[in-house]
């Protein structure tokens, strides 16, 4: 089998499962098609083949909405039809009709994916960075930020269930994240403050710019109406107060963006769902960065990403304060912060 079927195998078997009926289908039949699978050769060896193709076809599709393909996808059709024999036909007959603009998109593209709700598994940390520091301004800098709509947190409502509400209770972003388990996180009766709010990305995406914006709705697989919603508001929201994002590599562009952050601010350095997209090489000079960074100003840096080891995404909390080194594994969420686990004794709530 190549390589390029395994991905679709294990995205039909593990990631769209439960999750997108018609990527899962989607992909069971592309794993059985040479025609598609060489089409999908032409996507970069870093980037998801399925996560790609698929953003690539939706991205052309919300072009055409009239072509009965659409039919299936909710993104697109007010009724749309459950998956049947008819939907692969279609959606192979799409791909290779539209075989000179997809294969650019792969080659152009990559996926980036802004997930707006894991604001509500960033926000308590923030909070609790915010008490530990004693009300100190954040700065927020964020690697791998996509369009940077995780650095409008603080503009966002959010409603955690019986552990209760905070934020803009009237901002069009409204997020809700159940909380697991026995602490509840440290919610902020008043938003912390944010002073500045910076993202370093390869490939930033504007959100003025209206085929990025279109992109980022590509990004989010069909079934995902919510998220959709959540997209749309917080595009507007970045609109009328973008944060600064700077084009380039993290691990490159780090140290001087750092310098750009006065010093009375708390540095939170922060990632969601970025590193898995850096070789182990570009992980370990990151974190050699920051170690150096930590050496010259206290700093934080939370990390939200999958963990192979506990097979779960994980919030964990590297501390560099007056020369000291700690670290402390916050929380564990769903990927797109539908719920949060808060693990760490010393800032959940019991
Ligand atoms: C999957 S997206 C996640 C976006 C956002 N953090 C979120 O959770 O919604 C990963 C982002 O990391 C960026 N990225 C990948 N490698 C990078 C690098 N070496 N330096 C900076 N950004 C990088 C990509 O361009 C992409 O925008």
């Amino acid at each position: 089998m190549s390589e390029a079927a395994g991905e679709f195998q294990q995205f039909a078997a593990q990631e769209s499962r439960g999750s997108s009926p018609l990527y899962a289908h989607l992909s069971r039949e592309i794993c059985e098609d040479p025609e598609l699978l060489a089409l999908a050769e032409c996507v970069p060896t870093a980037q998801p083949t399925p996560n790609l193709l698929f953003a690539a076809v939706q991205y052309l599709l919300f072009e055409t909405p009239e072509h009965p393909l659409a039919s299936y996808y909710p993104s697109i059709a007010a009724d749309p039809l459950p998956v049947d024999d008819e939907t692969y036909p279609l959606f192979r007959a799409f791909c290779l009709d539209n075989r000179d603009q997809l294969q650019s998109i792969l080659g152009t593209r990559r996926v980036q994916t802004n997930a707006v709700r894991r604001s509500a598994v960033l926000l308590p940390a923030f909070e609790y960075l915010f008490q530990r520091t004693k009300r100190t301004p954040l700065a927020l800098l964020e690697i791998g930020p996509s369009a940077g709509l995780n650095l409008c947190l603080h503009q966002f409502g959010y409603d955690y269930g019986d552990a209760g509400r905070c934020g803009e209770q009237t901002a069009a972003v409204q997020l809700n994240c159940t909380v697991r388990g026995a602490l509840a996180p440290p919610l902020p009766t008043t938003m912390p403050t944010i002073g500045s709010r910076i993202g370093i990305d390869v490939r930033p995406l504007d959100v003025s710019a209206v085929e990025d914006s279109k992109w980022l709705r590509a990004l989010i697989w069909p079934e995902h109406t919510k998220r959709q919603q959540h997209l749309a508001c917080a595009i507007e929201t970045a609109q009328r107060d973008p944060p600064t994002l700077v084009a380039g590599d993290a691990v490159d562009r780090l140290e001087a963006v750092c310098s750009r952050i006065p010093t009375d601010e708390t540095l939170c350095l922060f990632n969601t769902h970025a590193l898995y997209q850096f070789s182990q090489t570009a992980r370990e000079q990151l974190l050699d960065r920051i170690t150096a960074l930590g050496k010259q100003r206290d700093l934080f840096w939370l990390s939200c990403e999958y963990s192979p080891r506990l097979l779960a995404p994980v919030a964990q909390l590297l501390a560099f304060e007056n020369g000291t080194k700690s670290a402390s594994l916050l929380a564990m969420y769903q990927s797109h912060g539908e719920w949060i686990e808060w693990i760490d004794a010393a800032s959940g709530v019991r």
